[in-house]
C-alpha cells in the first residue's frame, strides 16, 4: 500500500502517489456515503478523539461522522482557550488524553506548529484539522478530490486561489498539494493579504483579480479571516468586495466551465456574491462538504492500517525477544 505516513500533520510530507492512494480510497467512500446503510468497519474497536482548541462546525462534524461511519468510538472535546500559557495546556491535555489510549487524535489549534508538537507526545495517530496559518491537510485533500471529480484530472489545471492568503492554512495546504500534482497555481489578492516570502512559493501572484482569473479552470475563494487580523489589512468590506469579491462579471473572465470553490464558512457579499455561491452550475461548495466526509474516512482508514501494522509488528517482535 502506498501510504506510509504515521500522522497526517500536513500535505507537505506526502508524495504524489500517497495523495492518489488516499483520493482513490476516498472515491469508494463517496459511494458508501450515498447508500442508505453507510457502515464500514475500518475503524472498528478504535477510539477517535476530536480535540478542538478553536471553534469549528463543518470540520468537526465531518470528522465525527467519518469516524462513526467506520465504526470508531468517537469523543468530541472542545477546549476553551484560557489565558493559561498555551504550551503548557497543550502538553498537559495531550498527556491526559494519551492515558486514555486513543488510536486517532484529530486536533485543531490556533497556533501554527501546535499539532506537530502534540504528535511528538502521544502514542496514537494524529491528524491536523487546522493549525494557525500552517496547514489543513484534509481540506486540501477534499478540495483535490472535488477538483478531480469536476475536471476529470488533477494536473495541468490553472487554479486561482483568491483573497486572504496570508492568514489561510487552507491556501497554504492547497498550494503545496496542487503544486505537487503539477498544476499552475495563482495567488490573487491585495498585497496586504499576501504572506511574506510569497515570491518563493513558486506561484504567480496577482493583485488585479481580473488578470488573476483570466482563463482559470478553478476559482477558489477564501474567507477573510478577521479573527487573525489586527486591523489595517483591507480598506473596507465594501471596497474589498468591489475589487476582490467574486461576482458574475469577474467570474466571466475565467474559463466558461470554471468551477467555484470555498472552504466555508462564507462571508456572503464580502468575498463572494451569494448568487454565485448557490449556483449549482458553477459552484461546487456543497460537493466540497460531501467530499470532506469521504476524504476523512479514507485518511483515518489509512492511518489506522499503518497503526495496526506497527503495533502488530511490535507485538510479533515481543514474542521472539
Ligand atoms: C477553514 C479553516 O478553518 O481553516 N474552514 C474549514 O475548515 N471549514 C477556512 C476558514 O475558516 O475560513
Amino acid at each position: 500500500m502506498s501510504f506510509r505516513a504515521r500522522h497526517l500533520l500536513g500535505v507537505e510530507p506526502l508524495a504524489p502517489d500517497e495523495i492518489v492512494t488516499l483520493l482513490d480510497l476516498a472515491e469508494s467512500y463517496v459511494s458508501l456515503n450515498r447508500r442508505t446503510v453507510k457502515h464500514g468497519d475500518a475503524l472498528d474497536g478504535l477510539t477517535q478523539i476530536n480535540l478542538f482548541f478553536e471553534a469549528s462546525t463543518r470540520t468537526q462534524s465531518s470528522f465525527e461522522l467519518a469516524g462513526k461511519r467506520l465504526g470508531a468510538d468517537v469523543m468530541n472535546m472542545a477546549v476553551a482557550q484560557s489565558s493559561v500559557k498555551k504550551g503548557e495546556t497543550l502538553i498537559d491535555t495531550a498527556l491526559t488524553l494519551n492515558a486514555m489510549h486513543p488510536d486517532l487524535l484529530v486536533v485543531r489549534h490556533p497556533e501554527s506548529g501546535a499539532v506537530n508538537l502534540l504528535a511528538e507526545k502521544v502514542n496514537c495517530a494524529v491528524i491536523n484539522a487546522g493549525d494557525g496559518r500552517h496547514e489543513h491537510p484534509t481540506q486540501a485533500l477534499l478540495d483535490a478530490l472535488t477538483i478531480r471529480r469536476a475536471k476529470g484530472r488533477l494536473h495541468r489545471l490553472t487554479i486561482a486561489i483568491c483573497g486572504d492568503i496570508a492568514h489561510s492554512r487552507v491556501a497554504r495546504s492547497n498550494l503545496i498539494l496542487l503544486g505537487k500534482m503539477e498544476n499552475r497555481v495563482r495567488l490573487v489578492g491585495p498585497a496586504t493579504l499576501m504572506p511574506s516570502g510569497v515570491a518563493e512559493l513558486g506561484c504567480e501572484v496577482f493583485e488585479d483579480m481580473r488578470a488573476g482569473l483570466d482563463e482559470a479552470d478553478v476559482v477558489m475563494m477564501l474567507r477573510l479571516q478577521k479573527e487573525r487580523m489586527d486591523g489595517g489589512f483591507i480598506p473596507s468590506e465594501r471596497e474589498y468586495y468591489h475589487r476582490w469579491g467574486l461576482d458574475a462579471e469577474k467570474l466571466a473572465l475565467a474559463k466558461p466551465d470554471a468551477i467555484v470553490m470555498h472552504p466555508g464558512p462564507m462571508n456572503r457579499g464580502v468575498e463572494i456574491d451569494g448568487t454565485i455561491a448557490d449556483d449549482i452550475n458553477r459552484s461546487v461548495i456543497q460537493d466540497q462538504v460531501e467530499m470532506g466526509v469521504a476524504v476523512r474516512m479514507a485518511a483515518m482508514d489509512l492511518l489506522a492500517r499503518n497503526l495496526r501494522a506497527e503495533r502488530g509488528a511490535r507485538a510479533a517482535g515481543d514474542v521472539y525477544v
